[in-house]
Parts: structure tokens; sequence; C-alpha cells
């Protein structure tokens, strides 16, 4: 399995803060935000990871991570150059895929739980994860019936029909690519990860895991300070770089 890290997007909500660095580069404590999702692919025994960038920032990933040889992996370079939406980073990571399963993770995702079984139990179809949170019209929501069987799959609804999302590490196998290249934008313009995730629920290969940890997309100033907080209390001793 392969890994990517998708770290591109301007940080609009973080400016000023974004006007100086890129937002996966700002500090979460004593790390910059990247080795946080970085950790969680490493942890999980991914040795090649694809760091998709904006061109603007791209030097500055390069002269942090470098090859990956520090960190006992291989790192490959991709840049997007305007943020058409997430499903894209399969689209540009084909090559580097090649018939490869992988597992996709968002530069600005912390996850307080390890997920390495998770990751490297996965045999086929797609493996997302739902974690109930106080504000889910933020994020892609998930609906489930009693039996977790799961109802509906909405990006960012005005009225979510349940307090479950799924958060930014996703699981697939090779048939993701095409998945992604016959997807139209949305009302926003993007490609959306919740249209991938309803193919695979369209086919009945969809595997949706209950995460009980904590959660963070540290995109805002609010929960990059909890970002903060979080790994000082308890990340930070669960790292491997
Ligand atoms: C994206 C996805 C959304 C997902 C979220 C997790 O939203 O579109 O489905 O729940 O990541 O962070 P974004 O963070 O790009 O607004």
């Amino acid at each position: 399995m392969k890994g990517i890290i998708l770290a591109g997007g301007a940080g609009k909500r973080l400016s000023p803060l974004t006007r100086v660095t890129s937002k996966q580069l700002l500090p979460i404590y004593n790390r910059p935000m990247i080795y946080y999702p970085l950790n969680t692919l490493i942890k999980a025994g991914i040795k090649e990871i694809l760091i998709i960038i904006a061109p603007e920032k791209a030097g500055e990933f390069l002269n942090l991570l470098g090859s990956g040889k520090d960190f006992g992996v291989k790192f490959t370079y991709e840049i997007q150059d305007k943020p058409r939406g997430l499903p894209e980073a399969f689209i540009i990571g084909e090559n580097f895929l090649d018939n490869d399963d992988v597992v996709m993770i968002l530069g600005d995702n912390i996850f307080e739980k390890d997920l390495s079984e998770d990751i490297r139990s996965f045999k086929s179809g797609g493996r997302v994860f739902a974690v109930e949170v106080e504000d889910p019209e933020r994020s892609g929501v998930v609906e489930f019936d009693k039996n977790m069987k799961v109802l509906s799959i909405e990006e960012k609804p005005e009225h979510p029909k349940s307090n479950f999302i799924i958060p930014g590490l996703f699981i697939y196998d090779s048939r993701v690519i095409q998945f992604a290249k016959e997807l139209e934008p949305s009302r926003r313009g993007e490609l959306e990860i919740t249209d991938i995730h309803k193919k695979y629920l369209e086919l009945g290969e969809l595997d949706v895991k209950k995460f009980s940890g904590e959660w963070i997309d540290a995109g805002t100033f609010d929960s990059l300070l909890r970002a903060n907080q979080l790994a000082q209390e308890k990340l930070h001793k669960n790292l491997v770089i």
C-alpha cells in the first residue's frame, strides 16, 4: 500500500498566519503540522509517500522533509496548482500509485488514536471512518441505521442528518483512480471525496469504521489551538518522527 498526504490549498481561513507559510507547516506544539499525519502513515508501515503541495510553498516542504531518508521512507512530490478537490490527488498520483492500494490523509488532519491496524488489514474496496462531532456541517456527514448500515453520505449539508462525519483518512483500492476520473465537479466547482465514498457504497464495498478517539481538522484558529493542546497533552509522546 502507498500513501498520499494532500497538503495543497491556500489555507485562507488561517490568514494572516498562512501568509508566512503553508497551513500544514504551522506549529502544532513541537512539530510542524504535517508531521502528525506523516506519523500516522509511517507508524502504519507505509514506505512510499506522495506529498501533494501548492506551487508557492513547494520549496519549504522540500527543505523540511527532503527525500524521506531521515524518516526511513521515500517521499515523492507533486504540485497541485489549484485546489480542484480531494479526488484530484488520485489523478495527480496515478503513476506513483501504479495499481497499488492507497491510504490518503489530509495534511491538516490530526488523529488521536493509532490507525495502523485499520490501514494494515485493508483488503479491497474502500475503508473510511466515522467520528462524532458537534459541528458536522463543516465536513462530509454519514448517516447510519440501528445496525450501522450506511443510509446516506452528504458533503457539508446545511441540515446534517447525523453528528457523524468522515474524517480525512481514506483507504481505497486502485480503482479509485478511474472513479476519480469519472467524477463531475460539484456546485462549488470541485471534485468531492464524498462522491468517491458514494461510488464504493453503491458497489456495496464501502467499509465505515467508527473512530472513537479525538479527531481534529486543524484548519481554523480554534481547532489549531485545540490541536496544539492535544499534542502537548498526549500526541507528542507517540510520535515516531
Ligand atoms: C474535506 C472533505 C470532507 C471531509 C473533510 C475531513 O473537507 O470534503 O468530506 O469530511 O475533508 O477533514 P475540507 O476539509 O476540504 O473542507
